[in-house]
């Protein structure tokens, strides 16, 4: 079994990369071989809208035709992944602008313009996402971010065969934190970093990447045409994360139904 971590963080030793690695130690445990990749050592754009990969009879239909620092994971996730642990941090209520230009160009080659869209991807494999936040668990709906969580589990399900995420709330972002403008940062921040770090915190991860071989077996396969991509239908007004529950309110860019 061979388990891919990808770390859509720019720290290689912050909450999220933590976390993915103590996935993979789980894995690793149960004798997967595994590989974290970190995307901001990479050098590559989102998707191009070229439509290469949609065109019948092209020589990259059902691969991603830009050729750049992404190409040789993209290979290695469609020959070799039995399954892949990607973690993000939440930047302004949804992935890092780097995992979702990976994810842009890891997708859409494999979905079909279809109805229903179907995928191109040759196997099934074990899709997770680890997500680190700060906001507390409280406010994860409010925000509006469970149906940006439900979305990508939606299409990674649809797309490799299987997806299921963790969330990392109310997590501690600066070491240095003197020297920073940081008044929405409270003393409990401080203490849940601690947390984090803690063997109990760390126990889910390791768990989950050590149930990865289990769920791959038997896991069953995703009918063809079957892939279900939620329409965006709410409209949610969100509190700004780092307004520390004073007046700053916004409408969430990402909610806002199409007219
Ligand atoms: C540019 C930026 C935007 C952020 N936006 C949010 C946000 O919208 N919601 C939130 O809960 N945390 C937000 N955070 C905090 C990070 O998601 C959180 O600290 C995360 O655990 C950092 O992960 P890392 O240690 O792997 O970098 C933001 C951090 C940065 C740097």
């Amino acid at each position: 079994m061979y388990v891919l971590g990808i770390n859509g963080s720019p720290r290689k030793h912050g909450n999220t990369a933590t976390l993915v690695e103590h996935a993979l130690k789980g894995a690793e445990s149960e004798g997967a071989k595994t590989e974290l990749v970190h995307l901001y050592d990479l050098e590559y754009t989102g998707c191009t809208s070229c439509f290469a990969c949609k065109t019948l009879g092209g020589k990259s239909y059902g691969r991603c035709a830009v050729k750049d620092g992404l190409t040789p994971l993209l290979k290695k996730i469609e020959q070799d992944a039995d399954a892949i642990i990607l973690g993000s941090p939440i930047y302004f209520g949804t992935d890092t602008g780097m995992m979702r230009s990976f994810l842009e160009r890891l997708m859409f080659p494999y979905l079909t313009y279809t109805l229903p869209h179907g995928t191109l991807f040759p196997r099934k494999i074990l899709t997770g996402f680890i997500y680190t936040m700060n906001i507390p668990e409280n406010l994860v709906k409010e925000y509006g971010y469970t149906l940006h969580f439900a979305t990508n589990e939606n299409v990674l399900a649809g797309l490799f065969g299987h997806s299921e995420h963790l969330c990392a709330y109310d997590t501690y972002q600066l070491g240095t934190i003197q020297r920073c403008s940081a008044r929405c940062l409270t003393q409990r921040k401080k203490q849940s970093a601690k947390k984090l770090y803690s063997r109990r915190t760390a126990k889910r991860p390791f768990l989950w990447g050590y149930g990865l071989r289990k769920r791959i077996r038997y896991n069953t396969p995703v009918p063809k045409g079957q892939i279900h991509i939620p329409s965006r239908t709410h409209t949610t007004v969100c509190h700004l994360p780092w307004s520390d529950g004073n007046s700053v309110s916004a409408r969430s860019p990402h909610l806002t139904p199409k007219t």
